[in-house]
């Protein structure tokens, strides 16, 4: 058994440049590992509790003080001598002394952080990948990324207020061959932009006349990279409609689909709005896919599992704040047939603990940005580093 002995907390910062929680633990042996957490812009009303020290101006409120704090004393003291390899007993011990429903305590923020390493550290003592150590001897399939490749919404300051234009290289035959794939259009569309400033998630963040210029000028660069849009390129949307003005109906979603090569589009509708989004995974074949609607929280997908509001779940450790509860929703979205994205956030870190979390389960696919801010290529490099390691064993997802 190896035992954790210490484990400190550190304020850090962000991709956005803000505060943010790093948690690193310390075993027996002098092992250790650490971990930062994310934070997200367009938060659903059911996430996890972000602990912020509002008060203290020093930080413009945003500093984490508290949450070190936590970690510090409360957590360290109650994880002292457990066992790094019991992933379950710590997350529980973490959750009840917590002990609300949202994490409010604690916060997730500090929580995650101390999840996440314990998890990276009792990896290193096993001396495995992490992905090996989280998943099972069938984790050798690489997930189809998702790249967010034009900014929209709260994530740019532009006039798009669908958040997010992905590209998805549905037809690649192996990771590598879909960054190479999605590299092409990246490079492509920059050459057609006037303006290539970028969003927080790294895609570009021009200026255009409304959504549906968005959409045609990435099928543009889709055929300029010589490749079929809808085939062997496909176009993803997430609309995070809880931070849009104007709500958009079923009619808007079921017109664009028939129009353009849309093959997912997330958060369509509100997180409240579960007839709505009952109603347009009825009524179309594509992948719907709920993020502020689950929260990455169990009781929510029940729910939507039961209503039949989606085929699909983003999942955000974050949102939930523990991996035991993330790894929880990612089996029961399985067993109900639904896939899982794995996300990382608009305010996001060099960790690149997402990449080995898809692989391990197995995830079709994964939400990490485009090819652009160190913060989202890290966890497109960790999958080609693991795509190496798995060598002739590693497949990719397919559709
Ligand atoms: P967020 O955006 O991290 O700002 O919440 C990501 C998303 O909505 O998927
Ligand atoms: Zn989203």
């Amino acid at each position: 058994m190896a035992k954790i002995k210490n484990i400190k907390g550190r304020q850090v910062f962000d991709s956005r440049g803000n505060p943010t929680v790093e948690a690193e633990i310390f075993l027996d042996d002098g092992l250790h590992a650490s971990s930062i957490v994310p934070s997200g812009a367009s938060t659903g009303t059911y996430e996890a509790f972000e602990l912020r020290d509002k008060e203290n101006k020093n930080y413009l409120g945003k500093s984490v003080f508290k949450a070190i704090d936590n970690i510090n004393v409360l957590i360290a003291k109650s994880l002292k001598n457990t066992d790094i390899n019991d992933q379950t007993k710590i997350d529980k011990i973490l959750i009840e002394l917590d002990g609300t429903e949202q994490k409010k305590k604690l916060g997730a923020n500090a929580i995650l952080a101390v999840s996440m390493a314990s998890c990276k550290l009792a990896a290193i003592k096993k001396n495995v990948s992490l992905f090996k150590h989280l998943g099972n001897s069938k984790s050798n399939q690489l997930p189809i990324p998702l790249l967010n490749i034009i900014n929209g919404g709260v994530h740019a300051k532009n006039n798009l207020d669908i958040q997010e234009f992905m590209i998805r290289p549905d037809k690649a035959k192996s990771f590598s061959e879909a960054m190479r794939m999605s590299f092409l259009v990246i490079q492509n569309l920059k050459s057609i932009l006037d303006n290539t400033n970028v969003g927080d998630e790294g895609g570009f963040a021009p200026n255009l006349q409304n959504n549906e210029e968005a959409i045609k000028i990435i099928i543009k660069s889709i055929e300029m990279s010589g490749f079929k849009a809808g085939e062997d390129i496909s176009i993803c949307l997430d609309v995070a409609a809880n931070e849009l003005d104007k709500p958009k109906t079923i009619e808007y979603y079921t017109n664009l689909v028939k129009k353009f090569p849309i093959k997912s589009i997330e958060d369509p509708f509100t997180e409240d709005d579960w007839d709505s989004w009952r109603q347009l995974t009825k009524n179309t074949n594509i992948q719907i896919v709920g993020d502020d609607l689950f929260a990455t929280n169990i009781k929510r997908l029940e729910k939507g599992i039961k209503n039949k509001s989606s085929n699909a779940i983003l999942v955000k450790l974050n949102q939930i704040g523990t991996v035991s509860e993330t790894l929880k929703v990612i089996k029961m979205a399985h067993d109900n047939g639904l896939k899982t994205i794995i996300s990382h956030r608009s305010g996001d870190t060099e960790d690149t603990f997402i990449a080995d979390l898809a692989v391990a389960t197995n995830s079709s696919q994964i939400k990490t940005g485009s090819l652009a801010r160190s913060e989202r290529v890290a966890k497109y490099n960790r999958l080609l580093r693991i795509e190496e390691e798995l060598g002739n064993s590693s497949k990719i997802a397919k559709f």
